[in-house]
């Protein structure tokens, strides 16, 4: 593909602004070091004129691009040729009226829907970035790759990487991942280094391990990652009949998603296929919220791409200073310097998006409220539900507005938080087991 082609790279700086081929696997810009996006020359893709002609693609299925919840959007992320894209059935999920959550925390009762990303092959959203992302390696031809990870993105990359044939190494935390993530990243078959230290010092290591050896990149960072991440939204629009909500929250780490989200709205707005782009809501962990403090505290905006780096630069130093660490028990979400932080806040401009951050103790219980009445899922997807509890208390989203959350990741990948909490009757909805003797009428007993 030539710069002439359908897609290309472009910095996000607007001082730069270096453009770049597909073909090159980079992941930040080699003139001034900021974000890449991948760009498309729209006239170039037959895009259809309305969203739901995608509707088509449900009676092939037997095409395994159009089974893919992904790649059945392909026009949207139109980077690389058909034989290229990789797929093991990503993005199979539902996105659930919940009307029992919706009551809980004083909605309407159809007002609340839950999209569960949990349901994907490797249990999280990461899925449809990394059959995006791993595509995109093949297209470069690369042979070997690598991230960091809080133990999603680990578990998605191996199962994807040994599918691709590619050599594959994961780098962990020390004591900072649920065992659920860690034991699939293991049976993968992925080379499991774990560091000492925190996801920040991971992700650092990972980009210069990857630039020393040639290594290919699967963190956010990499733009073509994003693009599959697009489709999360894509699919919700879909399942509410070709309707854009009112709302989407989602839970802020790496700010990937969020970013992704952004993007997928700004171009479909450009492509005339949606009237209107839905507000956005990011939600931090208290212990690791650097997103809400720097919007909120420090007032940092997108500014059409003029971000005040000396904000950033200034926070992060005295990160540095105080060896300041993140902690939160939803370890997915336990990152103090995300390297999407311009993107997200362009998502935020795009979105009128707004941010704040919830304790652990909210988290955990909106987690189990998610579990009594929904389909479960791990500690940080819950942090949607518990944000949400604010926005409604505090007025900024109302009762009768269409709010759809971003359940990123399965129960399953954090069993010990899950099994704590009830067993230690740690919260509101703890539900532990009972101890019955071997006898009959006792159990019985228990049971009426
Ligand atoms: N939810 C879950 C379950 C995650 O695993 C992550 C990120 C997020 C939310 C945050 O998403 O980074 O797009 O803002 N997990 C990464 C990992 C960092 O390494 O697995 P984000």
């Amino acid at each position: 593909m030539s710069m002439t082609d359908a897609a290309y790279q472009k910095c996000i700086n607007p001082d730069c602004g270096a453009e770049f081929s597909c073909q090159e696997a980079i992941f930040k810009c080699p003139k001034c070091g900021e974000l890449l996006d991948a760009r498309y020359n729209w006239d170039k893709i037959e895009v259809p004129n309305k969203l739901s002609d995608f509707a088509k693609r449900w009676s092939t299925r037997d095409n395994k691009l159009d089974f893919s919840g992904v790649w059945r959007f392909r026009e949207l992320l139109n980077f690389c040729p058909d034989e290229n894209k990789v797929t093991i059935g990503e993005g199979q999920t539902i996105l659930q009226q919940n009307s029992a959550i919706a009551q809980q925390i004083g909605m309407k009762p159809d007002c609340l829907f839950l999209e569960y990303e949990g349901l994907n092959p490797s249990g999280s959203f990461k899925d449809n970035g990394m059959t995006a992302a791993f595509s995109h390696a093949m297209m470069v031809g690369a042979k070997s790759c690598a991230c960091a990870s809080t133990g999603n993105t680990s578990a998605s990359v191996a199962l994807y990487a040994h599918h691709c044939g590619l050599k594959c190494t994961v780098f962990i935390g020390s004591g900072r991942i649920a065992f659920g993530k860690l034991s699939q990243a293991m049976d993968y078959g992925a080379k499991t280094i774990q560091i000492l230290g925190d996801f920040d010092d991971c992700m650092k290591q990972v980009q210069d391990v990857c630039t020393n050896l040639g290594m290919y990149l699967l963190n956010s960072l990499n733009p073509f990652r994003l693009e599959g991440q697009k489709t999360i939204m894509y699919r919700i629009i879909e399942q509410l009949g070709w309707e854009v909500p009112d709302w989407i929250v989602v839970p802020g780490g790496n700010l990937g998603n969020s970013s992704a989200f952004g993007k997928a709205f700004m171009e479909l707005k450009e492509l005339g296929l949606i009237d209107r782009v839905p507000r956005m809501a990011i939600i931090n962990a208290a212990g690791a919220d650097t997103l809400t403090d720097l919007v909120n505290n420090k007032k940092l905006l997108w500014n059409d791409g003029n971000v005040d780096q000396k904000i950033i630069d200034d926070y992060y130093a005295d990160f540095t200073a105080r060896n300041f660490s993140p902690h939160t028990c939803a370890s997915a979400i336990e990152i103090s310097r995300p390297v999407n932080l311009k993107k997200c806040l362009r998502a935020i401009d795009v979105c009128n998006g707004v941010v704040l951050a919830v304790t652990d103790e909210e988290i955990c219980d909106a987690k189990a409220l998610i579990g009594k009445f929904g389909l479960g899922c791990e500690p940080a997807s819950a942090a949607t539900i518990a944000g949400l509890k604010h926005l409604l208390a505090d007025g900024v989203i109302s009762p009768d507005e269409r709010v759809a959350c971003v359940l990123t990741g399965h129960l399953l990948k954090d069993p010990d938080l899950t099994v704590n909490y009830h067993k230690e009757k740690q919260g509101q909805f703890s539900n532990p087991p009972i101890e019955a003797p071997n006898d009959l009428d006792e159990i019985i007993k228990l049971i009426k």
